[in-house]
């Protein structure tokens, strides 16, 4: 090969391994998990509605695409499937509902990681995707422990509905998280 070949594809080669000139295949961390949220859960309940409507007015609320809906939830993670697998964590913070057109969930919350290398880090999760989109996608704004200034993305997938009004979930993440 001419010289000029052999350093374009030495760049190409450099540019598939590194980001930003710095961070090589080794920063990037993949993690995965599953959450169980569950609203309407009887008196304990792993979300709660904070905008002042009930449980009955449910299914008139999604006709409405629960458009201005705001939870509050405190959801368990797991590393498999059931609930009663081993912890990951826990997922803490707000999900709403933000669009008259169609049913979209915000969601931003932190993810606290409780076992094996990253127990006590923690994951910043940011972002707005239709419920119609099978894999929904959001931002790992950043994190803390070992986790401070990461930044990557989050893939989420409804893998089971369950309980009161069918509103429970089981939901699976595939986590790719760059580190600083
Ligand atoms: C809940 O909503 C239903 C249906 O709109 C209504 O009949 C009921 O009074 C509400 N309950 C409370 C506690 O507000
Ligand atoms: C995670 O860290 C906390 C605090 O240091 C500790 O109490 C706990 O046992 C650890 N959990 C696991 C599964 O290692
Ligand atoms: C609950 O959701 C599942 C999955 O979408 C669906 O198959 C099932 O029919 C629903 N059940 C009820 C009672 O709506």
């Amino acid at each position: 090969m001419q010289l000029p070949v052999v350093f374009f594809v030495v760049v190409v080669l450099l540019s598939c391994f590194m980001r930003d000139g710095v961070q090589s295949k080794k920063d990037v961390v993949k993690l995965r998990w599953y959450m169980h949220d569950t609203p309407f859960n009887g008196p304990t309940p792993s979300s709660i509605p904070v905008t002042g409507y009930n449980a009955s007015d449910f299914q008139n609320e999604i006709k409405k695409f629960l458009f201005g809906q705001i939870y509050v939830f405190d959801d368990p993670l797991t590393q498999g499937f059931s609930l009663t697998s081993a912890t990951f964590g826990r997922a803490q913070g707000i999900y709403s509902f933000v669009s008259q057109e169609e049913i979209v969930g915000s969601v931003s919350y932190t993810v606290s990681i409780r076992t094996g290398k990253y127990n006590g880090s923690t994951l910043n999760i940011l972002g707005a995707y239709p419920y119609s989109i099978p894999i929904k996608k959001y931002s790992i704004v950043g994190g803390t422990g070992k986790f401070i200034l990461a930044r990557g993305l989050l893939k989420e997938k409804v893998v089971n509905l369950f309980g009161p009004l069918n509103a429970s979930a089981t939901l699976s993440y595939h986590a790719t998280v760059y580190l600083h």
